[in-house]
C-alpha cells in the first residue's frame, strides 16, 4: 500500500500505474469503521486499482467545535486499509488542498442543498461540493463510491458530476450498522455509554415508519416520530421528514410510481447523528 500526502506524488503514481486501469476511488476523512470498509471492498471488487482519501475538510463544518472535536486516528485508518490490501491512499494536508485559505465555492444544487441537513448546516454542502469536485480533478477514477448513509451527500455528488460533466461514475452503497441498528458513523465514539445504550431507537423508529407507510397518512406517522421521541431524555429530533428521493422535499402525500424515504437527524448531548431508510 502506498500513502502519498501530495497531489503531485499521487498523480505522477496514478499516470504511471494506471494507463487503461479502472480506478475506484472511496473519499472519506478518516476514522474509519466497517461502513468506510464496506464501500473501499466494494471498490476493489469492481475496479484495478482503488484510492482511499483521508482528509478532515475544514469548509464542510458549519460548527468549529465538530471539526475540533471530529475523531482523527490516522495510524489506525492506515492500518485497516493495510489489512483490507487497499493500494494507494491520498492523506493530504488542508495547504495542498486550498492554499492559504480554505474557502469553499458556492454552487447551486437544484435545491438539493436546501433541504435537511442544507438548512441546518449552513454551508455544509458548499464545502462537500469543493472538496469532492478537486478530489475528483486530483484522482481522476473511473468509479466513485458514496454511502446511502449520507443519502442527500450522494445526490448532490451525483448532481454535480451531471452538472460539471465530470467523468466518473457514481455509485451508491447500503447502509452498515452496528448488530443493534445504529448506522456506522466516525462520531459514535464520541457517544457516552447512556446515550449508546439509547440511539438503537433511531433505526427502530425508521423500520416502523416503513412498516407504516403504506397504510397510515403521512402527517400522523410525522405525529408518532415526534411523540417516540418526545419519550427519550437523551435523543433530541432534530428534523424527521419523508421525502421524494430525487429531489428530497418533504412530502405529505404519496404519488404512486414515486420513491421515498424517510430521513432523520437526532441530537445526543455533544453529538449529531443522521439515519434514513427507504420507504
Ligand atoms: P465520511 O463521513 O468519512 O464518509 C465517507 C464515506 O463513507 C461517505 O460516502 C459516507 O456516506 C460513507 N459512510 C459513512 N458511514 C457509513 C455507513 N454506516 N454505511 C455506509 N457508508 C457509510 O462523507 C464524508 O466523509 C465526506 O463528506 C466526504 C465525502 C469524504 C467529503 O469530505
Amino acid at each position: 500500500m502506498l500513502v502519498f500526502e501530495t497531489i503531485k506524488k499521487l498523480q505522477q503514481h496514478l499516470s504511471s500505474a494506471s494507463t487503461e486501469r479502472n480506478i475506484g476511488f472511496v473519499p472519506t476523512m478518516g476514522a474509519l469503521h466497517d461502513g468506510h470498509l464496506s464501500l473501499i471492498e466494494k471498490a476493489k471488487t469492481e475496479n484495478d486499482l482503488v484510492v482511499v482519501s483521508i482528509f478532515v475538510n475544514p469548509t464542510q463544518f458549519n460548527n468549529a467545535d465538530d471539526l475540533i472535536n471530529y475523531p482523527k486516528t490516522i495510524d489506525a485508518d492506515l492500518q485497516h486499509l493495510e489489512n483490507i490490501d487497499c493500494d494507494v491512499v491520498f492523506t493530504p494536508s488542508p495547504k495542498e488542498m486550498y492554499g492559504d485559505n480554505s474557502v469553499a465555492e458556492k454552487f447551486d444544487f437544484n435545491g438539493l442543498e436546501n433541504q435537511m441537513e442544507g438548512a441546518f448546516r449552513t454551508g455544509h454542502f458548499d464545502g462537500v461540493g469543493t472538496i469532492v469536485k478537486r478530489l475528483f480533478e486530483v484522482v481522476k477514477p473511473t468509479n466513485a463510491y458514496f454511502g446511502e448513509k449520507d443519502f442527500q451527500q450522494l445526490q448532490i455528488i451525483r448532481k454535480l458530476v451531471e452538472k460539471f460533466n465530470i467523468p466518473v461514475h457514481i455509485h451508491g452503497c447500503d447502509i452498515f450498522r452496528e448488530d443493534d441498528g445504529l448506522a456506522m458513523s466516525s462520531r459514535n465514539v464520541r457517544l457516552t455509554g447512556l446515550e449508546r445504550k439509547e440511539t438503537p431507537l433511531i433505526y427502530s423508529v425508521l423500520k416502523t415508519v416503513k412498516a407504516k407507510f403504506n397504510t397510515t397518512q403521512i402527517s400522523e406517522i410525522n405525529d408518532w416520530v415526534v411523540k417516540e421521541f418526545d419519550k427519550s431524555s437523551v435523543l433530541n429530533l432534530e428534523y424527521f421528514q419523508i421525502a421524494n428521493e430525487s429531489n428530497l422535499i418533504e412530502t405529505i402525500h404519496r404519488n404512486s410510481g414515486e420513491k421515498y424515504r424517510a430521513f432523520i437527524a437526532i441530537n445526543v448531548g455533544e453529538v449529531r447523528l443522521i439515519d434514513n431508510i427507504a420507504l
